[in-house]
């Protein structure tokens, strides 16, 4: 009989550690609630401690996601674990993991403390999170590269203290899956305690082994497995959860191991994260890439028809991928449009419905075929919520290769129509340009790309905008006909998003 293996999804903690993947409150629940319908079985929704904006992430988190683990991260330090415990206190199930660094390396220059107080912080620190809730991670901070015999001692006496779960992390992405299989069964082997918790493993990416290193450690007998979506995190990022899992159902001849995770909720999580983070996939990344099922070679389009197997390891179907088809025109109507969306998977609340019939209405005017994939941009545009204080009303660009760009560009807010005219590098940066004295700020663009949603000539065109304001970076994304259109929808999404954010900071 198989053996049914946890699955902790660190999106929101880890994955946001990602330089520009920081994302709002809104979004992190939209995440959350995506990481519900895919059927993770715990939520690492942030580290409270680190700004109120986290703790308030944590929160929302915990007391709106049912059905799942919802844990914060906590350094050995009691006001870490007050804090992480206030924000998850209203969980289903929570959870408090707190760490602390076992490594000679760390704990010479990082913490300067000795072997004797790391261990008696750990073991304090987790009879002072016990005090709040019954299930404790405890995790020993650069574990692959930590003394085995430490780590013995200090699991077995974090496990007595109270802890459930030991996390063994390869903090620095530097083991192998040879060593690291050798080194999850030496800890099953050595910690006299071990069976009456479960084994965690948490894989950096820096040597590109992250995914292997945590399906080695899966055969050695872990029992938990931290990944993140579409492998977002610190430097090279995490184990991608979407490669573990398919993995692991791709070759249950070899692993014998299930999870919980509904797989075709795979492809939408993946996307949802890429957007809300605008962390592109690039095109041939394994399992949710543009091309990870793509056949281009005639002899493989040939095998594919002959018989799928041929090329085909697993479904696009089995990951809750469309398969893109030529789906309405303008004449569909709108039961056709509700039916296609369910069948998408969306699950649309009435008046929500209404509104993208419309701007499908628009769309269809526009363009003659509608894809799948101009569907869930659709709806992408829509259910990504941020209170709209601009709206774009309308914009004429002057330009041309021999005079300089010019743009005028008139927005509306609650109050007022405001229009500005301003000049730039191209009619894109002129069009900015118009938007920053409008809003009376000048931002700093941090990155600005532009894809084709579908094929063809009368594709839609998705700008993709990271603007920077002081310390922070805010994602925008805008998609149109016209990719100049799409260019300033993504810029006022993201000047809308720094301006929510500014309201809330203020409240
Ligand atoms: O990589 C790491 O060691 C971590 C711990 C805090 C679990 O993220
Ligand atoms: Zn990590």
């Amino acid at each position: 009989m198989a053996k049914s293996i946890k699955i902790l999804d660190t999106t929101l903690r880890d994955g946001e550690q990602s330089p520009g993947c920081s994302m709002n409150l809104q979004e992190k629940l939209e995440v959350a609630k995506q990481l519900e319908r895919l059927n993770v079985d715990a939520i690492e929704a942030g580290f409270a401690i680190a700004s109120p904006g986290d703790f308030a992430a944590v929160k929302m988190v915990a007391e709106n996601i049912k059905g799942c683990i919802v844990s914060s991260l906590a350094r050995a330090l009691p006001k870490d674990i007050d804090r992480a415990y206030e924000a998850v206190k209203h969980a289903e199930a929570p959870r408090i993991h707190t760490f602390i660094a076992t490594s000679d390396i760390h704990m010479k220059y990082k913490l300067k403390m000795t072997k004797e107080e790391v261990l008696q912080r750990a073991v304090d620190m987790v009879k002072y999170a016990k005090k709040y809730c019954n299930d404790i991670e405890f995790s020993a901070e650069d574990a692959s590269r930590s003394e085995l015999e430490f780590l013995y001692k200090i699991f077995e006496e974090v496990i007595k203290a109270g802890a459930t779960v030991i996390n063994i992390p390869d903090t620095v992405g530097y083991t192998t899956p040879e060593a690291f299989y050798i080194f999850i069964q030496n800890i099953r082997n050595n910690v006299p305690n071990i069976d009456k918790v479960d084994i965690s493993v948490h894989c950096h990416n820096d040597l590109g082994l992250a995914v292997a290193n945590t399906l080695a450690a899966a055969r050695a007998g872990a029992t938990q497995l931290e990944c993140t979506i579409n492998g977002l995190g610190e430097r090279a990022g995490n184990a991608a959860l979407e490669e573990v899992v398919m993995a692991l159902n791709t070759r249950k001849d070899i692993y014998d191991i299930t999870t919980n995770v509904n797989t075709t909720e795979i492809y939408p999580t993946s996307r949802l994260v890429s957007k809300i983070t605008g962390m592109k996939i690039q095109r041939n990344k394994a399992i949710v890439g543009e091309n990870a099922f793509a056949h281009e070679s005639g002899i493989h389009q040939h095998g594919v028809l002959a018989h799928k197997s041929t090329y085909e390891i697993m479904t696009p179907e089995s990951i809750g991928l469309t398969t893109n088809k030529l789906v309405l025109g303008k004449h569909s109507g709108s039961h056709a449009f509700r039916e296609r969306l369910k069948s998408l998977g969306y699950h649309l609340e009435e008046d929500v419905l209404d509104k993208l019939f419309q701007e499908f209405k628009v769309l269809a005017d526009k363009k003659k075929s509608i894809y799948d994939k101009d569907l869930e941009a659709l709806v992408e545009a829509k259910t990504l919520k941020v209170k709209e204080i601009y709206k774009l009303n309308q914009f004429v660009i002057n330009s041309g290769n021999t005079i300089t760009s010019t743009a005028s560009v008139r927005l509306e807010n609650d109050k007022n129509i405001i229009e500005e005219v301003a000049t730039g590098f191209g009619p894109v940066d002129a069009a900015f340009k118009a938007i920053d004295k409008i809003v009376g700020k000048d931002f700093m663009l941090e990155d600005y790309s532009l894809n084709s949603v579908t094929e063809g000539e009368d594709a839609q065109g998705e700008a993709v905008i990271k603007l920077k304001l002081g310390e922070y970076i805010y994602n925008g994304r805008g998609v149109s006909t016209d990719v100049i259109e799409a260019s300033i929808k993504a810029y006022i999404n993201a000047i809308n998003k720094m301006l929510n954010e500014l309201e809330l900071q203020k409240v």
